[in-house]
């Protein structure tokens, strides 16, 4: 590795942890004129990210890294050591996965990146935990690279907790809703100020808190996020029973300027390596800081969010006559999220392994993760595209809102498969031009004219 350039005033930065959130900081800071040092565990990570090969899927990071990398600002390295000597700011990006068997959050990443970098560094520095923690981690962290450390009291500890979309990760990472310091010392804070001042200097909203208060913002967040979806998908429920439109009925709430569209869209669910466990792992903190009952409905959105994915396959066997044994199952899409190739918690994977489980032969496509996809269930067949997973197909499942699926003909997908059956499980196709192509067509929470009968018309006819 060539010597790292040291030179000027501002702040060399350090991004520990190179997935999808700290591969994304690093080449954006990087962007802004920093020079950044990635660092991780991973070696094929590293080469991969040095030799300007994003190993995910992200769009306009591959331009973006190509770009900074030529400028020689950005550096990776699985060297701790050149990482300690290096860095002025240290931000650590590791994942904070769901324990296995618990609802908590596995912090051994954390510690593990943070011990590696205390008890190498050797003037006064800044570390910053990115990660999304349970309240307190920081205090605790902070004890711990404190006693770890040469220089132990000279460390400081901030939290910077991060809210991009995978997808959209570089817009959001150069052109934030806000940004939030969690600091303990003026120091940390004109530190911080001198890393976004790029990001500052458009006006950015900033919220400078304690550290407690930013680690909580971030899983405050994800929790309202998720109990709007699964909201709206509460009332999907609703209009099943009755015969109605939870489309119609969230464009009328989304019109509300109180109430607001953003999030309100009913379907599948969410998924992903962040909401899931992020809300669990909220009410387990809580439940230990004795304050468990104040989020207790967490509990529920998540219910109703895993409900959406039994309800997708119940329609689906309904189409087919009741029973899938003996019937191909055409699932498209397997990451959470379109744009992304990220398939941690994803409902439409969840949803093909609950069908297969169920006796259907299940056939997945997806534009982008297919490979990861294979990784987490390779009982499962992939297909290399939307027409050979449709092939035969005696229901066709849409399951993630790629494009390719929403663009798709009704008629010459119609062409391809045995049964003209489709389940819309995230509202994203036109389902008039699906039964003008002699389509069944379902969605979640809309019945389509068909008559549904009230439990108390029942009774008044009997
Ligand atoms: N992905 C997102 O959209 C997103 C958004 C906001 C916040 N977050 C949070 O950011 C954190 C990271 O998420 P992610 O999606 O980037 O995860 P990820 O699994 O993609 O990346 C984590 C990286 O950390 C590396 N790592 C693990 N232990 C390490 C160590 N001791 N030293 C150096 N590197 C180590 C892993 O090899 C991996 O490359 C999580 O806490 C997540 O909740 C993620």
């Amino acid at each position: 590795m060539a010597p790292l350039n040291t030179a000027g005033s501002a702040p060399r930065i350090t991004v520990i942890g190179t997935g999808y959130l700290g591969a994304t900081h690093a080449v954006s800071m990087a962007s802004l004129g920093f020079d950044v040092l990635g660092v991780d565990v991973d070696r094929s990570k590293i080469d991969a990210l040095a030799s300007g090969r994003v190993p995910f899927f992200e769009p306009g990071l591959p331009e973006l890294l190509a770009e900074t990398l030529a400028t020689g600002r950005l550096r990776f390295t699985t060297d701790f050591d050149l990482a300690a000597e290096f860095g002025d700011v240290h931000f650590v990006c590791v994942g904070t996965p769901q324990q296995q068997g618990s609802h908590a959050a596995d912090l051994r990443y954390v510690d593990a990146a943070f011990s590696a970098l205390a008890s190498r560094i050797t003037r006064k520095s800044l570390l910053v935990g990115k990660s999304t923690v349970p309240v307190g981690t920081a205090e605790r962290i902070t004890a711990l690279v404190r006693r770890l450390s040469p220089v132990g009291a000279e460390l400081e500890l901030a939290w910077n907790p991060e809210f991009l979309r995978e997808g959209f990760a570089i817009e959001d990472t150069l052109r934030p809703d806000r940004l939030v310091f969690g600091v303990a010392s003026a120091w940390a804070e004109e530190r911080l100020r001198a890393v976004f001042a790029p990001i500052l200097g458009r006006g950015t909203p900033l919220v400078v808190s304690d550290l407690r208060t930013a680690e909580l913002v971030k899983v405050a967040a994800n929790s309202f996020l998720a109990t709007k979806i699964s909201y709206i998908n509460a009332m999907a429920e609703v209009c099943e029973a009755v015969g109605a439109d939870v489309q119609d009925l969230a464009t009328a709430l989304g019109h509300g300027a109180r109430i607001g569209g953003r999030f309100l869209k009913p379907g599948l669910g969410f998924g992903g390596g962040c909401l899931p466990k992020d809300i669990r792992a909220f009410r387990h903190r809580a439940e230990e800081l004795g304050v468990g009952e104040a989020v207790a409905f967490l509990d529920e959105v998540d219910r109703i969010n895993l409900r959406r994915r039994s309800r997708t396959v119940d329609l689906a066997r309904e189409l087919v006559g009741g029973d899938f044994a003996g019937v191909r199952v055409a699932c498209l899409g397997a990451a959470f999220k379109p744009n992304s190739d990220d398939v941690r918690d994803a409902p439409a994977l969840d949803v093909a392994r609950m069908l297969y489980l169920e006796g259907a032969s299940v056939v997945v496509y997806d534009p982008e993760a297919n490979v990861n996809a294979h990784r987490a269930y390779p009982d499962l067949d992939y297909a290399p595209s939307l027409a050979e997973a449709a092939s035969d197909a005696d229901v066709v499942l849409l399951l993630t809102e790629w494009d390719e699926f929403r663009e798709a003909d009704p008629a010459r997908l119609g062409a391809l498969v045995r049964r003209r059956n489709v389940v819309d499980a995230r509202h994203a196709l036109d389902a008039d031009r699906y039964l003008d192509a002699g389509w069944e067509y379902r969605a979640l929470g809309r019945s389509h004219g068909a008559a549904v009968p009230l439990p108390l018309d029942r009774e008044a006819v009997a």
